[in-house]
């Protein structure tokens, strides 16, 4: 089995973490849509969504300083991202849990891209491809991290909406908003 050239194969997964990124705009546009009533969550995902965008155009301009070209579109991660998406964009109940689930996922893809990358670039003597990667790698880990702080508390938010009924405030069976009579107070 014959290897591509290191250089083209360096050109080729920097393309592959264009698309990626490209994807992901997409997505964390759909997601910030979908948390726009936490406004922390949406500060976030919009901080994050305006990174992603920059993302893309240093790996654009690594591709190009490489003497590639990203003109020509790869679809694999387009099909990786497709799925994301496509579990949040029905109203089901449990969407920002379902969002936060391929989020997190997803800043591990880009984690596991740009450490992979970092090592070809090493390899290759391309310090600016190194340092661009090392960038966005410690843009990725700080999202995921905080995303890995908050599904707890997504899930917990997610649980107390639907299923605690008659627990805490009784806002599920004897609170004002229903307008049944309060018959359990006491
Ligand atoms: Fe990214």
């Amino acid at each position: 089995m014959a290897m591509r050239d290191p250089r083209e194969t360096l050109i080729g997964w920097l393309n592959d973490a264009y698309a990626m990124e490209q994807g992901l705009v997409q997505v964390l546009e759909n997601h910030a849509n979908d948390a726009k009533d936490m406004p922390e969550a949406y500060r976030k995902l919009t901080q994050h969504l305006e990174q992603t965008r920059m993302h893309a155009e240093r790996v654009r301009e690594c591709v190009e300083r490489l003497g590639g070209s990203t003109s020509t579109m790869k679809t694999a991660m387009g099909t990786v991202s497709g799925f994301f998406q496509g579990r949040s964009t029905g109203a089901s109940p449990d969407e920002l849990v379902k969002n936060a689930l391929a989020d997190y996922a997803s800043e591990h893809l880009e984690i596991a891209s740009y450490r992979a990358l970092i090592v070809a670039a090493q390899a290759l003597g391309e310090n600016h491809v190194v340092q661009v990667c090392e960038q966005i790698l410690r843009e990725e880990e700080e999202m995921a991290s905080w995303l890995e702080r908050q599904l707890p508390m997504i899930v917990q938010d997610y649980l107390g909406q639907g299923a605690t009924v008659g627990a805490g405030m009784g806002t599920a069976s004897g609170g004002s908003f229903s307008g049944t009579p309060g018959g359990n107070r006491f």
